[in-house]
């Protein structure tokens, strides 16, 4: 079943341009350039809120959808970890959206969140991989991902198609709101179609990403840093590597390292700079010398024109294909799944099935 692949995860790393297409064919019309549901007849104008909930991969998805949702359709959204949410006595107004993110649909905490908002009141969608699971069943808005079953313990592919489901929503709710024109809409539309294009490319990086891995693989703990959507990424990043090489990673908003972290770093420590160039890019750039003032070694993940502003000075650069601001979330997650990757294979770890973690929690 892994074919040429030598884990479940590698494989689905590789499937994600195919099905992320697959995914996005439900939500965009490709002959009238729009985007859709795929339950069309379900009006979601009305709605003057949204809470995400989520867990562990599944709610870095939300965390980039809260930037996506309020800089697109202007949206004043809510985001919690489902073991959370439920026990702090949420404010739940009428009017309120509650949007629930699962690969599995079946994590016992963001099901009992569901049940809980729809016992208040709040219309309920879900983004989920398995059409058939408790999640599907319970809500009034299905937007399924296509990513087909996930096997690895460490989620890849259903999280960028997530991402992908959650662009177009962002896009869909923008265009409800009057927010963005036709020709954003159609521009928007362009990229989206562009992204398994853009995955691939990212792809083509897995030597050099293979050949980095002895770099990490001896580090006792790694920083990653993102700023703005790519804060969740980062996020996520550390998250992946922990899971299946065992290595203390931690995510940081770029701008909070000083904060804090920076008491950490040290030669010993590398960094890894999630940041494609743009408005924000100098601020981060700022960032990362502070990192190497202090003997840090930073690999920076950017686009070649960030690399040509910074990469000076860094351990390593991967450089990612220049792209639109919406597509860089699921473009950048590739190269972490791949470093995490290798340096697991690095390491010798069980990559599919690591210590203590089971591919769906459902018990609280
Ligand atoms: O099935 P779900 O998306 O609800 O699962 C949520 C988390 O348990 C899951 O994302 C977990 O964090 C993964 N092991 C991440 O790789």
């Amino acid at each position: 079943e892994k074919g040429n692949y030598r884990h479940f995860m590698q494989k689905e790393i590789f499937e994600q341009p195919t099905v992320v297409a697959q995914t996005l064919r439900s939500y965009i019309h490709q002959v009238d350039q729009s985007v859709a549901l795929p339950q069309i007849d379900f009006d979601l104008s009305r709605i003057n809120r949204v809470t995400i909930v989520a867990c562990g991969t599944s709610y870095y998805a939300g965390m980039v959808a809260k930037y996506w949702f309020e800089q697109f359709a202007r949206l004043p959204v809510d985001i919690d970890v489902a073991s959370e949410f439920r026990y702090r006595d949420p404010v739940l107004e009428p009017g309120g959206l509650a949007l629930f993110i699962s690969q599995s649909g079946e994590t016992a905490d963001t099901l009992a969140a569901l049940r809980h908002c729809k016992a208040a009141g709040q219309t309920i969608a879900v983004v989920v991989n398995v059409p058939t699971s408790s999640m599907a069943r319970e809500a009034d808005l299905l937007l399924p991902t296509h990513a087909g079953p996930e096997i690895g313990v460490a989620s890849t592919k259903a999280f960028t198609c997530q991402l992908a489901v959650l662009a177009a929503l962002a896009a869909h709710l923008a265009v409800k709101r009057g927010r963005i024109d036709r020709e954003e809409e159609i521009a928007i539309v362009r990229h989206l179609v562009e992204t398994p294009a853009c995955l691939n490319a990212a792809l083509a990086f897995d030597e050099e990403i293979f050949s980095m891995a002895h770099l990490i693989a001896p580090a006792r703990d790694v920083l990653y840093l993102g700023r703005g959507p790519d804060y969740p990424l980062a996020l996520e990043g550390a998250l992946k590597l922990k899971e299946i090489s065992y290595i203390h990673a931690e995510g940081y908003a770029s701008g909070e390292m000083k904060h804090g972290p920076i008491a950490l770093i040290d030669e010993a420590v590398p960094v890894i700079v999630l940041a494609p160039s743009g408005p924000l890019f100098e601020k981060t750039v700022s960032n990362m010398q502070e990192v190497r003032a202090r003997g840090g070694k930073v690999v920076l993940i950017s686009d070649a024109d960030g690399i040509k502003e910074a990469g000076e000075g860094c351990i390593a650069t991967i450089e990612m294909p220049k792209v639109h601001p919406l597509i860089a979330p699921l473009v950048y997650a590739v190269p972490v799944q791949l470093l995490a990757y290798h340096v697991a294979c690095v390491k010798g770890t069980d990559v599919d099935q690591p210590r203590n973690l089971a591919k769906s929690v459902t018990v609280e």
